[in-house]
């Protein structure tokens, strides 16, 4: 599978948009309720821009069939060092390779900008990107019993690590 990892643009927004929607309508990989406006997810994008942040696409035959960003962790100076990344790749492309080539190349970019640790925060359900992010090397750190709801349910968020240098 011929696959392109650029940076995104914001004539990516509405194909970004229609992946994450998916996953709010479908799943509990992302813990919100309403789906995002495309005004909402263009807004995102330039905040990660202004602050320096990757935001990435994984393009196949012109489509847009993946995404990954990362951004502050918590926003107390001291935590600068630290990021929390997500990955997203579109439901009819899962298990080719997308996701693993948008994570290396978030973790590349982390290690250029010599920032210190990933982390990425898990639906303890999410059992796909639990074993995907052992994959890489990232390792369970912590779990925060019902700090989510969704679904009528509650949710365990799986903190997981990967050290940088
Ligand atoms: C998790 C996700 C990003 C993985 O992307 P992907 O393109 O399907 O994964 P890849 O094909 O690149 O797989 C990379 C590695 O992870 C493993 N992996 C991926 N999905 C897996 C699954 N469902 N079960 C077991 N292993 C899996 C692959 O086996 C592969 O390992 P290998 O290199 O040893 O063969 C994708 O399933 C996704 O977008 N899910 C919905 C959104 C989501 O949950 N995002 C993460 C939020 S924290």
């Amino acid at each position: 599978m011929n696959i392109t990892i650029r940076p995104a643009t914001i004539d990516d927004m509405p194909s970004v948009l229609e992946i994450v929607n998916h996953e709010i309508l479908h799943s509990t990989a992302i813990w919100d309720y309403d789906i995002r406006t495309l005004e909402q997810q263009i807004i995102i994008l330039k905040e990660k821009q202004e602050k320096k942040f990757p935001f990435i696409v994984a393009e196949k035959d012109n489509k847009i069939v993946g995404f990954g960003t990362y951004g502050s962790f918590r926003f107390k100076v001291g935590y600068k060092f630290t990021v929390e990344h997500s990955v997203y790749v579109h439901k009819d492309f899962h298990g080719n390779g997308i996701g693993k080539l948008l994570l290396l190349e978030l973790i590349t970019l982390a290690k250029t900008q010599k920032l210190h640790t990933m982390i990425g925060v898990i639906d303890s359900e999410n059992e796909s990107s639990i074993t995907f992010h052992e994959k890489f090397g990232f390792k369970t750190v912590g779990i925060i019993k019902e700090s989510g709801f969704k679904f009528d349910r509650w949710l365990d968020s799986v903190f997981m690590q990967l050290l940088l240098e």
